[in-house]
Formats: structure tokens, C-alpha cells, sequence
């Protein structure tokens, strides 16, 4: 593919010259008869004909020149890179063909037209000098930071390099008097100005260089440590284009939200084709824990689960709650299914130490099983609070209004942080029709307790047959 263009290349070149020689050939033999034909045609010209057929010589010289000048590069540099190895980059070749060219043709120019002098023309042309240096002020600026960039060499023609605004990273492809060509790894060709590339922090991964990547991956938590870096490390330096100077290294980034973090870091041999090596590396990795029984974390989650208050009744955790209700006085009669059942239709409150859990005159249709901490009942004794009792673990209030459909009767207030259990007037109702005999001993407690609501004087005037009335208003009001 090379050979046959550059061959094309010197046959141009040679028809090229030959058609110079040849033109200023036949214009240099024809010069009397050219000069006769222009005095001839001009009559009284303001430009003599022999200006005229100097400017003429003076393009076959130039492009005589210019064809001397490439074929002296060609002729210079390829020596150099024939004999040294040292390829000259284009901006070099380029200058030195502007530098030759100028000086042939600045000594043509005097010796065609030896009565201007070009020195002056220069010098005097301050118009001419602003003119120029604002019209190329771009040019100048990449054609000097091209030539800083050759002086300093920070990269050449192959190395790797991340530069501009936009991060473009590729390979260098030439670095000429305007830009720099790079070859992006989307097979982009993009061109960064000399000047800007100049003005920007380049990173550069010279090709002659053992340039490292990094490749994370990561692993369950179950997976040890030694064992991961031991077989990542074995199948990463196999891979092709890993360099054998230097051993991949595998290391723990981080103990991760998902499993453990680690990172491989390997070197290449050819830095241009990293994207395809962390490919292969990854793949190398997915097969070398396929043999050894290691696995790549998928996001986790640690859980802590926290039951809802009275949930674990309808969850089946009702052990603890059929346990309390078991070592309540008036349950104990009762069989394990029946606790079970009570257990089941039991709700659990919890209240913070001052707070009311009963309040009297409120209608009420349930009762209540302190399961932890304790209470205190009041009343109002000519409107002031009086504590008539205070209630344990295990004790039950609220049944007043429940068994009768009265009023709540007192205040119940949670002496420190207090859980209950809250049982409901169905769920009693089936208790009583089964166990007739509850409602007896029922009867007794609420008539002591009735007794201790009561003033002093009102105790004294009790009747003894409140019981009985307590037990026929319970019988009433459940229908049994
Ligand atoms: P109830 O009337 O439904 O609401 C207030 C509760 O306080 C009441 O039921 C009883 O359970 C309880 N109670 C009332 N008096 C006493 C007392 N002397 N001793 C213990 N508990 C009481």
C-alpha cells in the first residue's frame, strides 16, 4: 500500500521537473524573441519588457527552486533516517524547506533585479509589518508553539496523549507548524492548535514506555483476600499485550458497600491498545473465578428487621404475650388454647411514664394487662387526685367498664414506661362461655375494688350484696 504511492510520488515529482526544466528551457532560448514581441505589443508601457520577462524568469526560477528544495529534503532527511534511525518530524522538514527556499529565491531575486533593494523594501514597510503580523498572528502563534513543542519533545509521532478542553485522548499522528493530528480510539481524527495544546496540561503515555492501567473488580466478602490476588494476578499477566517486565498488581481498593473492592494494575506493551487489553483483562478475571469458586458481589443490603408493636401476636410470636396472660390471676383457669386465643386478640400499647391510659367517665369496651412496667389508679376526692392503687406486671385494669358498660370509673396513668395488652369485649366473651366460673371470681375483685373507690363513708354504707349485683349486671350485659 506505501510502495506504490510513494513510487507515484517520484514519478510525479520527475515528470513535474522535467516539465520545469523543459518550460524554462524554451523560455530562456526564446527570451530576444519574447522581448521583441512585448516591446512590440506595449508601445509605451509603464513596466519595461524586460521587467516583465524578469518577473517570468523569476517564477520558473521559483518553482525550479521549490522542486530543488523538496528533492534536497527528501534527499537530507531520508540519509539521516537511512543512517541514524532519526526520523525528522514534518515540522522540521517543513521549516528547513521554507528557510532553503526563501534563501534561493531572495539570491534569484537579486540577481534578476539587482537595483531593488530588499533590505530597504523591508525595513521601511512598517505598514507592510502590521499588515503581516496581524493577518498571520494565528499562524505565527501555532508556528512558534509548534517549534517550542519540538524543542521540548514532550511527546512524538505514536505516543498516546490526552489533551484539551474536551479531553481528546488517541495516538499522535503528526505534529506539523499548525496542529497536532491525534487519532482518537473511535478511529476520530482530531486536530488540537499548536497554540492550545501549548496553553493545556497534556498527559502524555510515551510509546516507548511501560505505561500501567488500573481494572477494578470485586468480590463477595466470603472470598479471601489471598486467594482473589493470587489468581487475579496468574490470569492478568497471561494476557496478551501485558507486559512480562512487570507483574500485575492486585491490591483491596476499599471494603465496599457490595463485597470487597480491588484493583488490578497491569503494564502494557503497546499503550495504544489499552481499551481491547482491559477488555481481555476483565474477561481473564470472569474465567479465573469461574475456576476457583470466586464470585463478583452483587449489591447487598444488611436488613434490620424491627417488629411493629402487638404485630407479633398476628406473626405467630405470641409465646411471650400467652406467657403473661397465663400468670394473670383470673386467667389461670383458663385452658392453653383459650390463653392462646386471648393471646391472639390481644393488642400491645406502649405509653411513656405520666401518660393517661385510661381516663374516667370515658366509655370503654376493653381491659388491660400491664406486660411491663406499672401504673397507678386515681380518682378525683373532692377535686383533688387520690391514688388508690398501683398496678404490677400482671395485674389487669379497665375491666369495670368492660364487664358492665359503665364508665371508666378511675384515671390509669403509666407510672414509668408501661406496655399493655389490650383485650377486647368478644374475646372475653367467648372466655365466659366457657368458663362460667370466672365471672364468679370476677365478681369478688371488682366489689374490692369498687370498695376502694369508694370515700370512707361510702364504704360503710356498702351493701353486702354488691357482689351479687356486680355478678348479675356482668351475666347481663354478655348475655350469658
Ligand atoms: P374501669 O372502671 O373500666 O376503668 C378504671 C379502672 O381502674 C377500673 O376499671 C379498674 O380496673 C381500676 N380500678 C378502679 N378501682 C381500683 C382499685 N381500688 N384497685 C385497683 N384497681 C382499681
Amino acid at each position: 500500500m506505501t510502495r506504490p504511492r510513494f513510487t507515484n510520488k517520484i514519478v510525479l515529482f520527475l515528470a513535474a521537473s522535467a516539465a520545469a526544466l523543459l518550460a524554462s528551457y524554451l523560455f530562456w532560448s526564446f527570451t530576444p524573441e519574447v522581448r521583441t514581441l512585448l516591446e512590440h505589443r506595449m508601445g509605451n508601457p509603464a513596466l519595461s519588457a524586460n521587467t516583465i520577462i524578469n518577473i517570468i524568469k523569476l517564477f520558473f526560477v521559483g518553482i525550479l527552486a521549490y522542486l530543488f528544495v523538496r528533492a534536497l529534503n527528501s534527499l537530507f532527511f531520508g540519509l539521516a533516517f537511512w543512517l541514524k534511525r532519526i526520523d525528522a518530524p514534518t515540522l522540521i522538514r517543513n521549516i528547513f524547506t521554507i528557510v532553503v527556499f526563501t534563501i534561493l529565491f531572495l539570491i534569484a531575486f537579486t540577481f534578476l533585479f539587482p537595483d531593488v533593494n530588499l533590505g530597504a523594501l523591508f525595513t521601511t514597510s512598517a505598514i507592510f509589518g502590521v499588515i503581516l503580523g496581524l493577518a498571520l498572528q494565528d499562524t505565527l502563534g501555532n508556528f512558534f508553539a509548534g517549534i517550542s513543542l519540538q524543542a521540548d519533545r514532550p511527546f512524538q509521532v505514536g505516543d498516546v496523549i490526552t489533551v484539551g478542553a474536551q479531553r481528546h485522548t488517541g495516538v499522535v499522528e503528526e505534529i506539523s507548524w499548525r496542529a497536532i493530528k491525534v487519532r482518537t480510539f473511535q478511529n476520530h481524527v482530531v486536530l488540537i492548535a499548536n497554540s492550545n495544546a501549548a496553553r493545556e496540561p497534556i498527559e502524555v503515555c510515551p510509546r516507548d514506555n511501560l505505561n500501567a492501567r488500573i481494572v477494578f473488580f470485586n468480590t463477595l466478602y466470603t472470598d479471601s483476600p489471598a486467594k482473589t490476588i493470587h489468581v487475579v494476578r496468574e490470569a492478568v499477566r497471561e494476557a496478551d499485550n501485558v507486559s512480562d517486565k512487570v507483574t500485575p498488581i492486585v491490591r483491596i481498593r476499599d471494603l465496599g458497600e457490595n463485597g470487597v473492592d480491588y484493583e488490578v494494575k497491569y503494564w502494557l506493551v503497546d499503550y495504544a491498545k489499552y481499551n481491547d487489553t482491559d477488555a481481555l483483562v476483565r474477561q481473564r478475571i470472569w474465567y479465573a473465578f469461574r475456576r476457583a469458586g470466586l464470585n463478583f458481589a452483587y449489591p447487598t443490603r444488611t436488613l434490620l428487621i424491627e417488629r411493629r408493636p402487638g404485630a407479633e401476636l398476628r406473626d405467630g410470636d405470641g409465646g411471650a404475650i400467652a406467657e403473661r396472660l397465663s400468670a394473670v390471676d383470673i386467667f389461670a383457669p383458663l385452658s392453653g388454647d383459650e390463653t392462646t386465643m386471648l393471646a391472639q386478640a390481644a393488642v400491645r400499647h406502649i405509653f411513656a411514664p405520666g401518660e393517661t391510659v385510661i381516663r374516667a367517665g370515658d366509655p370503654g369496651s376493653s381491659m388491660f394487662v400491664v406486660h411491663k412496667g406499672r401504673v397507678k389508679v386515681q380518682v378525683s376526692d373532692n377535686g383533688r387526685p387520690r391514688t388508690v392503687a398501683t398496678l404490677n406486671e400482671g395485674d389487669f385494669f379497665g375491666e369495670m367498664a368492660l364487664f358492665t358498660g359503665e364508665p371508666r370509673t378511675a384515671n390509669v396513668l403509666a407510672l414509668e414506661e408501661t406496655e399493655v395488652l389490650e383485650i377486647g369485649h368478644d374475646a372475653m366473651k367467648r372466655v365466659f362461655e366457657t368458663n362460667p366460673d370466672l365471672v364468679e371470681s370476677l365478681s369478688h375483685i371488682m366489689s374490692d375494688r369498687r370498695q376502694g373507690l369508694a370515700s370512707q363513708s361510702e364504704a360503710d354504707a356498702e351493701s353486702p350484696d354488691s357482689k351479687a349485683g356486680i355478678l348479675s349486671a356482668i351475666k347481663r350485659f354478655f348475655g350469658i
